[in-house]
This record gives C-alpha cells, sequence and structure tokens, in this order.
C-alpha cells in the first residue's frame, strides 16, 4: 500500500475547540432516563434515584453540554408534569414514542443530574403541540430568581436558585412529517422568531438554536433553512443539524467514509446560512449546533405507530456497536473538529441505552460500548486550537461518495501546554503506512500512540464481555528531524499525543 502523508503547522489554525462539542442527549425515550441514569433501588442509585455508575461514566466520557428532554418526545410534553411533588404528577401518553410517561423523573431532577455529572443543559421547548407563551414561562420558572408566578413555582417546588439556563432550542425536527405538530419552513421560522423573541424578554442572555433539517436527505434540506433563517436570523445564534449514520443502508466501504457525507452536510449548512447573512445585509454569523449525530442501526427501527402502545420504559433501539462503528464515530468527531470555526455544539445521541456509549442493565451493572472509547479520548485530548492538515492519501472506492481517502485526520495544538495532538483513522479493509511531516514544531516527540481497532472489525463489547474492546497504547514512532512514519492497521482510530519543547 502506498503511503498516506500528513503535513501541519502552528499557523494552520482553524479555531479554539469549543468545549460544546463533546455534548451529548438525553430523551425520554425507552431506557435513557428511566433504568439509564435513574433509577431508585438501584444498589448505586443516590438519594435522589440518580446511578452513581453511570454519572461516573458520563464524567469519564468527558461530557461537557447535554441536551434535554428530547427529540421527538419534547414536542408533545408539558413540562410542568414533570415539577412539583412526585406523587402527584400525572401519567401521560408519550405520542412521539407511544409509550407511557410517569413522569418520575422531570426538569428539576434533570438539572440536579446535570450538576452532579458536571454538564451544561441544553433545554428544549416544545414548539410542537405549545408555542410562545409555554416557552417563555420555562424561561421564567428555570432562570428568573423569584417574584413571578413561575419563578416562585420553583422555588416553592424546593429550587430556591434559579438554574439560570444558558443554551435553547427552539423545538426539534419540526421539518419531519413524523413530528408531533410538524411545520412548513415559513409556520416555523415564524414561530421559532416569536418565540425566541418571548424568551428573550424573560431573559436577553439566553442562546437560541433554530431547528435546522432533520438530516441532509430531507426533500426540503436548505430551502428549509434558507427560509427558517431569513424569518428569524436576528432572533438566533445557532442553527441545529441532525444526522445519523446507518451501517446497513449502505455498502461497508460507505459506512466507513461516513465522515464525508457529513463534511459535506456541515458546508452546505454553512454556505446557506452565509447566503442568508449576504441577502440579509447582517454582520453576525450563525453557528451550527450538530445536536443529534451518531451511528444509528435505523433499518432495525420499527417505527412508533407500527407498535401497540407500550408500557414504561421499553427497550429501544439498545444499538450494540462494533469496532467498525467506533472508528467511524472517530471519524465523525475529526470531521466535527475540522469545522470547529463555525460548529461549535455537538450532542451524541444519546447518553445512555437509547444508541449510546453507555449501556445499562435494570438493577445491573453499566458498561462501556465501544463508540465510547473515541469519544472519551477525543473529547480529553482535543485541548487548544484545531490545525488544518494536508494529507495524500491512496484512494478507496465507496458505493455513495466515489473514491475517498482511505486516511483521515485532524490535529489540535495546545500551545500552553505545548502538546499537538493528531486524530486519524484508517478507513480501509488494508494496513496503510501514515508520514508525518511536523518540522514545523522543532524537535517534538510522541509522548503517547493511543488506537482503537481490533482483528475482528465486528468485535463488540456486552454486560458478559464489558471490555472487550478497548483501546490499546501502542510503541510511540520516534520522530526524526520532525518526520516520522506509524502503520494504521485496517479499520483504525488514532491518538498521537506529540510534546513540544518549549521555545528557549
Ligand atoms: O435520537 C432519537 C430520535 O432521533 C430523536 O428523538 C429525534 O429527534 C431523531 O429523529
Amino acid at each position: 500500500m502506498e503511503p498516506a502523508r500528513l503535513t501541519t503547522d502552528p499557523a494552520f489554525a482553524v479555531a479554539l475547540v469549543d468545549r460544546r462539542l463533546f455534548g451529548s442527549f438525553v430523551e425520554h425515550m425507552g431506557r435513557c432516563v428511566y433504568t439509564g441514569i435513574f433509577e431508585p433501588g438501584h444498589p448505586a442509585a443516590d438519594a435522589a434515584g440518580l446511578r452513581t455508575d453511570v454519572l461516573a461514566l458520563t464524567r469519564e466520557l468527558g461530557v461537557s453540554l447535554v441536551r434535554y428532554p428530547g427529540g421527538n418526545f419534547v414536542s408533545g410534553y408539558r413540562w410542568e408534569d414533570g415539577t412539583g411533588p412526585v406523587g402527584e404528577r400525572p401519567r401521560r401518553l408519550d405520542l412521539a414514542w407511544r409509550t407511557v410517561e410517569s413522569n418520575a423523573f422531570g426538569l428539576n431532577e434533570f438539572m440536579d443530574w446535570a450538576g452532579k455529572a458536571g454538564v451544561e443543559p441544553m433545554m428544549a421547548v416544545n414548539l410542537g403541540t405549545r408555542g410562545v407563551a409555554e416557552a417563555a414561562e420555562l424561561v421564567e420558572y428555570c432562570n428568573v430568581p423569584g417574584g413571578t408566578i413561575a419563578a416562585d413555582l420553583r422555588r416553592k417546588h424546593g429550587v430556591a436558585r434559579p438554574h439560570d439556563i444558558r443554551l435553547w432550542c427552539l423545538g426539534n425536527e419540526m421539518d419531519g412529517p413524523w413530528q408531533t405538530g410538524s411545520l412548513t419552513a415559513y409556520e416555523y421560522g415564524r414561530l421559532a422568531s416569536r418565540a425566541g423573541h418571548a424568551m428573550r424578554k424573560v431573559d436577553p442572555t439566553i442562546e437560541l438554536v433554530a431547528c435546522g433539517s432533520s438530516n441532509s436527505a430531507m426533500p426540503t434540506f436548505a430551502a428549509w433553512e434558507a427560509t427558517v433563517l431569513e424569518l428569524a436570523y436576528d432572533q438566533v445564534d445557532y442553527l441545529s443539524l441532525h444526522q445519523y449514520f446507518d451501517p446497513e443502508k449502505v455498502d461497508p466501504a460507505s459506512f466507513r467514509a461516513s465522515a464525508v457525507d457529513l463534511d459535506g452536510f456541515i458546508d452546505d449548512v454553512i454556505a446557506t446560512a452565509d447566503h442568508v447573512r449576504a441577502k440579509l445585509r447582517r454582520g453576525k454569523r450563525i453557528k451550527l449546533a450538530l445536536d443529534e449525530w451518531n451511528v444509528w442501526y435505523q433499518s432495525r427501527f420499527t417505527e412508533p405507530e407500527d407498535r401497540p402502545i407500550a408500557e414504561e420504559a421499553p427497550r429501544l433501539i439498545e444499538d450494540d456497536y462494533t469496532v467498525t462503528d467506533a472508528v467511524v464515530v472517530g471519524n465523525l468527531l475529526i470531521s466535527m473538529l475540522r469545522h470547529a470555526d463555525r460548529l461549535t455544539v455537538g450532542c451524541q445521541a444519546q447518553l445512555a441505552n437509547i444508541i449510546a456509549p453507555i449501556r445499562t442493565e435494570p438493577g445491573g451493572p453499566a458498561w462501556r460500548q465501544t463508540i465510547f472509547h473515541p469519544f472519551a479520548l477525543t473529547a480529553a485530548l482535543a485541548r487548544g486550537t484545531v490545525l488544518r492538515t494536508a494529507i495524500t492519501a491512496p484512494l478507496m472506492s465507496t458505493g455513495s461518495y466515489g473514491d475517498v481517502p482511505v486516511v483521515d485526520a485532524v490535529a489540535v495544538h495546545d500551545e500552553h501546554r505545548g502538546e499537538l495532538v493528531l486524530f486519524a483513522v484508517n478507513r480501509g479493509e488494508q494496513a496503510v503506512p501514515l508520514e508525518l511531516d511536523l518540522r514545523a514544531f522543532g524537535g517534538l516527540a510522541v509522548a503517547e500512540h493511543l488506537t482503537l481497532t481490533d482483528q475482528d472489525p465486528h468485535a463488540r463489547n456486552s454486560v458478559a464481555h464489558p471490555a472487550r474492546v478497548t483501546p490499546q497504547r501502542l510503541a510511540a514512532p520516534v520522530i526524526d528531524g520532525g518526520r516520522a512514519t506509524v502503520l494504521l492497521p485496517p479499520v483504525s482510530w488514532h491518538a498521537l499525543r506529540c510534546t513540544i519543547p518549549a521555545a528557549i
């Protein structure tokens, strides 16, 4: 195999890495909340019923921000149902997943969990079955110290200090026909603008995310973004993107090259947002929030309409992830970092059990899926400034994207700590030597070479074998005169942490 070649330079700065890129998502769906993060009576539960084993794994994952409470769930949700005395909360039919919502866990329980997990909340309002008034009241309940009806209700519920939530989603996937109360782009753009306006009257300091398309294959993609932004540009700070990658929907090479699709999607949304900016003659640039992304075996999913109404917390979309899925997740994170100048929020969907890095058994253990590892290592090591990389690599043929480079990579430079971290993947089925040219950094050395790969690309972790797949530490390659060669095994993800001597 011909080698791949990579060079980078401290001058190739893209942007500082925003910690919000390493977000996750907790939806009232299946077992994400119930028996996922919350299970009163579990041996590891604290006095509030929060699973401390899952809290510990969440912190280890390096999650910075968590979106809540949905997802499709939010579009039929009454946030008041999940507040006040637990014994008085209603049991309701959840319209999104056709399950029974007990409301035993709600807003204040989530904020307690978020504090213990050390994550920033990203709160979504219901713009499906509800509207401007309820969205503004929710901001009042959360962010006003006291002296008004909603703020005093929070105090009565035992939360004296405001939650002070900064980041808010104006609904969820409002373009999708499956969404409860879905809207046209015009209807949604007006509603998002009006709701955002009212929410900002309650708290002018909040940041607002408008719904972009549910995915790039939606027939209204790009036209939706353009119309929504033309109507709501001045009210919003972010536009959302959602994209899931199904290993069984495309040929294996296309799946391994999923980051090519994500790169194109992000570029197209940036172009659309900037078109509207030019048209409206505004100075502000809209930032991007990829607030749902992951690998999802979606073709195995049974639509809620095709299932009878289920009881509480059924096992829904509890995908078991392979080594290949983890390499794809690592590559999607590379794509996200590459766009760090515009993409500053990311939420892997979801955190526990539902297409998740963390799995649990009711009354039993919690464990790390394969996809846990590239996320945790990227979140831990990607500190500082993203640098553009120039890469040449052998090509691999894919059914969906034509010929694409077999190796993909990004670099992150932490000037203060004197570190350069290279994140790289080999998306092909043969080993590839990667030649590094890092002469621009002086006499650096590789301190650590971590990889996720396996002889069996289909290997998974399970409750019986929770550590079947873990990252491995390889012998660090020697850098000679700023150059080194690293062999990337087939279907592998890598983090190379280099230390840079302080300038004399
Ligand atoms: O994450 C699962 C679902 O996928 C979310 O509820 C929805 O927003 C998306 O379609």
